[in-house]
């Protein structure tokens, strides 16, 4: 498999090393526990909170026409999050980021100088087909990021499994990913395609991107 960045050996922090090695390995990883039960209970908090202001917005809808195009490809609503005023559930979701993508930066080279995450809500029924995501034509997209904020109950007979697609010498193979709460997910933007599976129960995440110049 052709090697998408340099990893420098310094094995300071071990998590951040396991994502990286899985990274190099097969262009994705997954990280359960990334947040704790705490840290969850508080992001999700804050999604709801929000969700009540009606802050949501249909996901990436342009205008009229392409409303009813846009509903066949993905159900989800989503709320950016402005980094410069965030709440304290969002001050710590982006302490543990930044410390990864400095830790990325520092050994890996990997030059990440932007970020942009946004919170999603899966409606039941409601699902993302498959796709890539730099096809919003933003080349800039590295590391695509995923973390989950679903009950601890959530059970996989909920739906909305990730789905990624990986070849494994010609084959391809699909990797199902359930979105338990505190997993995070790590993949390669230009690379992987993936899709979110219909949803039973309400879903929610923060989905973002880390990003080169
Ligand atoms: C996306 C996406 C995956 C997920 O928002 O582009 O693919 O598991 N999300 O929510
Ligand atoms: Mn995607």
């Amino acid at each position: 498999m052709q090697m998408l960045f340099e990893h420098l050996e310094v094995a300071e922090n071990p998590l951040y090393e396991k994502i990286i090695d899985d990274l190099l390995n097969q262009q994705y990883s997954i990280v359960d526990d990334f947040f704790n039960a705490d840290e969850v209970l508080k992001l999700r908090e804050s999604i709801l909170l929000k969700y009540e202001e009606d802050a949501f917005k249909k996901a990436a809808i342009g205008n009229r026409v392409n409303e009813t195009i846009e509903k066949s490809i993905r159900g989800d609503v989503i709320l950016w999050i402005d980094e410069q005023e965030q709440n304290g559930a969002e001050t710590l979701f982006f302490s543990k980021i930044n410390a990864l993508v400095q830790y990325l930066n520092r050994t890996c080279f990997l030059g990440i100088l932007h970020k942009e995450f946004h919170y999603a809500i899966y409606p039941k029924g409601t699902f993302y087909k498959r796709h890539l995501d730099t096809f919003q034509n933003d080349d800039r997209r590295k590391l695509s990021f995923v973390c989950y904020l679903n009950d601890e109950d959530w059970a996989p007979e909920n739906g909305g499994e990730l789905v990624i697609y990986t070849d494994e010498n010609g084959v391809e193979v699909e990797k199902v990913i359930y979105p338990f709460p505190g997993r995070v997910v790590v993949f390669e933007s230009q690379v992987l395609e993936h899709e979110v599976k219909p949803v039973n129960t309400k879903r929610y995440s923060i989905t973002g991107w880390l990003k080169t110049r």
